[in-house]
């Protein structure tokens, strides 16, 4: 009896706190909720604002322009039916400017390299230019009878070879090989086999396109690891020799990560003795 007593204005004290709890608990739902919303819809929530705003880190780009000409390459096609030619507008609205001596081009090496251009300003790859760094990482697609684009349900790098994606790189690539001079770097993977894949972007695409009147030299940087695999005696590089236009010279240095890596992190000392 007494228990009971006493137990009833506890009851009755908790109901208010529980009903406050459940309100607050609502109101921070809901709080969390619009700001999660904003948050999200004022980061580009679309592809399109995506695009716009990295390009628009490159000043005094008309990035809607830019836009078009991309656009115009994939809408309204059939998404395994996009040949890289589709992309020479874009090309053309966007050309990457030549950098001689700077060109990084990188195969299977993507991490190490971009640690490295970001930190050090001496050598730029194909990401560093305005149309490599708007579209890095991105899918997209158009569908027949459609105007709009897709970011997903879009075929993958392999599932059909004229893909808009790999179009894409397979021209932007082109156009920055084409624009290389003076003597290019190319920082290649010394942990795996086969560090030069003729397939690859850089070996079917870039290695091809380096032309000896304006490049003086290509310089291989094999990085390696304690694990080191490949070194610059490997076959696969040999043939990469062959693939050179005649009249470009070649040079290969196995080079360290934690070397390059120490380098990037190091401003005073110059790039050119990384390696
Ligand atoms: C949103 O835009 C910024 C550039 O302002 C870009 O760096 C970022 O990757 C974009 N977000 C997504 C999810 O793509
Ligand atoms: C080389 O390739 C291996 C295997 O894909 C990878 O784990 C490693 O990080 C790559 N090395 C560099 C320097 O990117
Ligand atoms: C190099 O450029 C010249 C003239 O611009 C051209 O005739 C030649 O085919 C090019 N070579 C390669 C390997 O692209
Ligand atoms: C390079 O690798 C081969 C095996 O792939 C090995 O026989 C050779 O000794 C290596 N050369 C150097 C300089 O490490
Ligand atoms: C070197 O190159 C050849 C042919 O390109 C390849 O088959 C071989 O496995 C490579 N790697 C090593 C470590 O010898």
């Amino acid at each position: 009896m007494e228990r009971g007593v006493y137990l009833l204005p506890e009851k009755r004290r908790r109901r208010p706190c529980v009903l406050f709890s459940v309100t607050a608990l609502l109101l921070v739902f809901v709080i969390v909720g619009v700001a999660l919303g904003v948050t999200l819809r004022h980061e580009n929530d679309t592809f399109q604002e995506t695009f716009i705003s990295r390009c628009e880190k490159f000043k005094g780009s008309d990035c809607q322009k830019i836009w078009r000409a991309f656009e115009q390459a994939y809408v309204g096609r059939d998404p395994c039916n996009v040949p890289m030619e589709e992309y020479n507008p874009l090309v053309a609205a966007a050309p990457p400017q030549p950098a001689c001596n700077r060109i990084m081009l990188w195969s299977k090496t993507k991490d190490v390299v971009h640690d490295f251009t970001e930190k050090r300003d001496c050598f730029g790859t194909l990401e560093d230019t305005l149309l490599g760094s708007v579209l890095d990482d991105l899918t997209w697609c158009g569908k027949e009878g459609s105007s709009e684009t897709f970011t997903t349900g879009c075929p993958g790098w392999t599932d059909c070879e004229k893909n808009p994606v790999r179009s894409f790189w397979y021209r932007a690539s082109a156009a920055f090989a084409d624009a290389a001079c003076g003597d290019v770097t190319a920082m290649l993977n010394g942990s795996i086999s086969t560090p030069f894949y003729p397939t690859s972007i850089f070996g079917s695409i870039e290695v091809k396109r380096l032309n000896s009147t304006r490049v003086k030299s290509l310089n291989v940087v094999l990085v390696t690891e304690q694990n080191e695999v490949a070194n610059c005696t490997n076959a696969s590089l040999k043939d990469l020799q062959k693939e050179l236009d005649k009249g470009i010279k070649y040079n290969c240095k196995e080079v360290e990560k934690s070397q390059i890596e120490e380098c990037a992190s190091d401003p005073q000392k110059p790039c050119g003795a990384c390696w």
